[in-house]
């Protein structure tokens, strides 16, 4: 879809300018229904409004809703108003839509926008979840006595599947919805990493006992790459699903595990590592930024999608 190039060019200095980390930011989607506004002094703004449909078995059924309608806003250098005006011609727009419960209205930005943050929280968008990044310079906590980290191997696969399903638990509770069938949208990712020779897949132990769990993931964000929008050029680490038994938290487990994870990708040769935590959790909000983690992208989302004020 094309946007007006000096809205365009105004849009990309202000993301450059928000945060320097954030990569060049992308062109407007291709596939869209446009919504435009304008501020009251005659600025014009716009949007790209995508949908996604999931069905029961897809895997992005763990962190979304089944339908979902993501905004793509370009509102250069207007802030709060421009996202404001925006927003509430999006609501116009969502008037005619008709979205059942399993549905939501989101749009991922650069999490440092303050200005941005006051419009969403307007229109009823909470900060659902957000990619953050470490990239060096992060010097670690010393590591818990007693606790051995290793990868986890092909026998390994029932615990491990335990405690992925244990994370989507318990962040159904304080961020994304539960789904009953997580156990079988996890199992085919966790049996293809056991099946690699060094899987990235970590398990800490104390006292011979499993007690937390890491999976990660390699992920190049070269040019033209659909990664490439959200994070700058690289070899990064992904981490995908940490957690630690319940009654066994606060006592260190993560932190090891990690210290471990985060030196092995380096080894491998990672410009950095990234994940997504859900700010509404209240033990991985602070566990990750603790980490060396800060937010790059955060997802605003509003469930059901008819909710979007
Ligand atoms: C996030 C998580 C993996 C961290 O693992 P952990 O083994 O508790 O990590 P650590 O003990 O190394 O650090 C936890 C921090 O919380 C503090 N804490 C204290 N009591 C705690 C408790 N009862 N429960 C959790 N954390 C506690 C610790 O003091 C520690 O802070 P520190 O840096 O001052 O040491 C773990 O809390 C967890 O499994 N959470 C549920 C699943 C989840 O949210 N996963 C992350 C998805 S992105």
């Amino acid at each position: 879809m094309e946007i007006e190039k000096t809205l365009f060019d105004a849009h990309r200095a202000r993301f450059a300018s928000i945060d320097g980390f954030l990569p060049e930011a992308a062109p407007a989607p291709v596939v869209g229904e446009r919504v435009d506004a304008a501020t009251a002094a005659g600025v014009q703004v716009t949007g790209v409004v995508q949908r996604q449909l999931h069905g029961p078995d897809d895997v992005p059924l763990l962190w979304s809703a089944a339908d979902v309608r993501q905004l793509f806003p370009f509102i250069g250098n207007t802030g709060t108003e421009g996202m404001d005006v925006l927003l509430r011609a999006w609501r116009a727009w969502m008037d005619a839509e008709s979205p059942g419960e399993d549905s939501s209205c989101v749009v991922n930005w650069p999490s440092r926008d303050a200005e941005a943050i006051r419009a969403f929280l307007d229109h009823g968008l909470v900060p659902m979840s957000a990619l953050a990044v470490r990239a060096g310079g992060h010097r670690d906590a010393p590591d818990a006595e007693g606790v051995a980290v290793r990868r986890a191997r092909r026998d390994d696969f029932d615990t491990v599947l335990a405690m992925a399903v244990s994370t989507h638990d318990y962040i159904g509770q304080v961020a994304t919805r539960h789904r009953p069938n997580a156990a079988e949208l996890l199992a085919p990712a966790l049996e293809r990493a056991l099946d690699k020779d060094l899987p990235l897949l970590w398990l800490a132990e104390r006292d011979a006992r499993i007690a937390a769990f890491a999976h990660g993931a390699w992920i190049t964000s070269s040019p033209g790459s659909a990664e490439a929008e959200l994070l700058p050029h690289g070899r990064w680490g992904y981490v995908n699903n940490v957690v630690t038994l319940p009654g066994l938290r606060g006592s260190g487990l993560g932190r090891t595990l990690m210290s471990v994870v985060h030196k092995e990708f380096a080894a491998d040769g990672a410009d950095g590592t990234y994940l997504y935590y859900n700010p509404t959790n209240p033990l991985s909000s602070v566990f990750w930024h603790r980490q060396g983690y800060r937010p790059l992208w955060t997802s605003w989302e509003v469930h059901p999608a008819s909710a979007l004020r």
